[in-house]
């Protein structure tokens, strides 16, 4: 049997496409974030999605105590903007347009989709949180998206 340690697991595990998503909120006033991919629907009716962070973001714990958050899935040109939002304790939103959704968390200008939630419930998920978000707003400019394969981008799913 393979072994199914961390490294084994990304690796593996990394030959799932997906896309790229950064979750927003707004804390104290202020917009916060995180590059996020682990992101799904879960259930049409309620309208619930599912998203995974890490139980190292130091972004998510503030965000989760608002109880709100927007999901933005990127499109094929936000590259950059997943590379950032990656990037612990630096001024993520520097010089980046957005708007604020109805329930006030940062939609970011370019986004592809995105999914303005509250706060559900979140389960314990290993070194990560299973986070369930009740949805209320949600729209899509509907432009191609990025897309995350193998530790790396690409702009359009690898066939
Ligand atoms: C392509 C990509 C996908 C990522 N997916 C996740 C994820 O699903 N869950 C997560 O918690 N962090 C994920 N990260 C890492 C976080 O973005 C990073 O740990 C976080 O932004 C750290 O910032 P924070 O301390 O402000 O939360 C991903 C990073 C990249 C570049």
């Amino acid at each position: 049997m393979a072994s199914t340690d961390p490294t084994t697991m990304r690796s593996v595990l990394g030959h799932f496409p997906s896309g790229v998503t950064i979750v927003t909120g707004t804390v104290d006033g202020e917009p916060a974030g995180f590059t996020c991919q682990s992101f799904s629907s879960l259930s049409l009716d309620p309208p619930l999605v599912l998203i995974l962070p890490g139980r190292s973001s130091t972004s998510w714990p503030r965000i989760e105590a608002t109880g709100r958050f927007c999901v933005n899935v990127l499109a094929e040109d936000q590259q950059e903007l997943s590379t950032t939002f990656a990037k612990s304790g630096t001024d993520k939103f520097a010089g980046v347009d957005f708007s604020h959704s109805d329930l006030g968390s940062p939609i970011l200008t370019g986004a592809t989709a995105w999914i303005d939630c509250t706060l559900h419930a979140s389960h314990d998920g290993g070194d990560h949180l299973i986070v369930v978000g009740a949805v209320h707003d949600l729209d899509a400019p509907g432009l191609p998206p990025l897309v995350f394969h193998r530790g790396g981008y690409s702009r359009s799913v690898p066939s």
